[in-house]
């Protein structure tokens, strides 16, 4: 199973595809936490990438690509992938089609998380992360001790892009160059699965585990395009 989610920034893709890997055991190609990564070990790319993510911008298509086929080339070729926050132009798009093609396989499920802009500011203004990935919301999914990390007991980090101005221009880059690519899997070969992603995350985990079942449409059930 090869599965994309889409949707804007805060619409909860880290937090579903975090329940995916624990429970289905998906490796996940994550580019946002990649470049984030890159950045805390001081390596050129996160250095090259810091201008872009801090200003909200997309980094360049060719740096991307090349850094999720290098990710690609480590996992097993028969693994389950859920790539989240990749792809977002057009050409990535294209870019992953091709790099899946040469060995064989493509998407099979795109996931879309639909938020309207009101609540993707307020998730994102509550948003607070451990070192170790885990996401807390200070409005939703608070930790216990308020701004500790309930598993390592770290500090948890306010994003540096997650500021309001930032988050309103990565809103709109995100429509201007990621929500086109919705299109082209609705036209391509993979069931688009669109989910109300304004249910609470356990509501929201269960759609999107239905949607990667193919289960039929009912009336809490994702509407799947193109499912057979
Ligand atoms: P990236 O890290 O990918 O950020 P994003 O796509 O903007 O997504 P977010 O991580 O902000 O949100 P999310 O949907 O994962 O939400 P989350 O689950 O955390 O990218 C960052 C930057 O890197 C980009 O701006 C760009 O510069 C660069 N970049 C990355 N990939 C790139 C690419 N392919 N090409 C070029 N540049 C790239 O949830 C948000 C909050 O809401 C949390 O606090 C959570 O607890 C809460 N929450 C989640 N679900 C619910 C729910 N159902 N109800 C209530 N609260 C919820």
């Amino acid at each position: 199973m090869i599965a994309v989610f889409l949707g804007p920034p805060g619409a909860g893709k880290g937090t579903q595809s975090a329940k995916l890997i624990r429970d289905l055991g998906f490796r996940k190609i994550a580019t946002g936490d990649l470049l984030r990564a890159a950045r805390q070990a001081g390596t050129e790319l996160g250095d090259a990438a810091r201008r872009y993510m801090d200003a909200g911008e997309l980094v360049p298509d060719e740096v991307i690509v090349a850094l999720v086929e290098e990710t690609l080339g480590g996992f097993p070729a028969d693994a389950p992938i859920l790539f989240d926050g990749f792809p977002r132009t057009l050409p990535q798009a294209r870019a992953l089609d091709d790099a899946l093609a040469r060995t064989g396989r493509a998407v099979e499920r795109v996931v879309v998380l639909d938020v309207p802009e009101q609540v993707v500011l307020r998730r994102i203004g509550g948003r607070r992360i451990s070192p170790n990935g885990r996401v807390y919301n200070i409005h939703d999914d608070p930790p216990r001790v308020d701004g500790v990390c309930d598993e390592t007991g770290e500090p948890l980090i306010h994003r540096k892009d997650d500021r309001p101005q930032t988050i309103l221009r990565r809103l709109r880059v995100y429509e201007a160059q990621t929500e086109p690519i919705i299109a082209y899997y609705e036209e391509g070969a993979p069931p688009v699965a669109r989910l109300d992603g304004m249910q609470g995350i356990e509501e929201t985990y269960r759609s999107v585990r239905a949607a990667l079942r193919r289960m039929p449409a009912g009336e809490t059930e994702p509407r799947c395009n193109g499912t057979k």
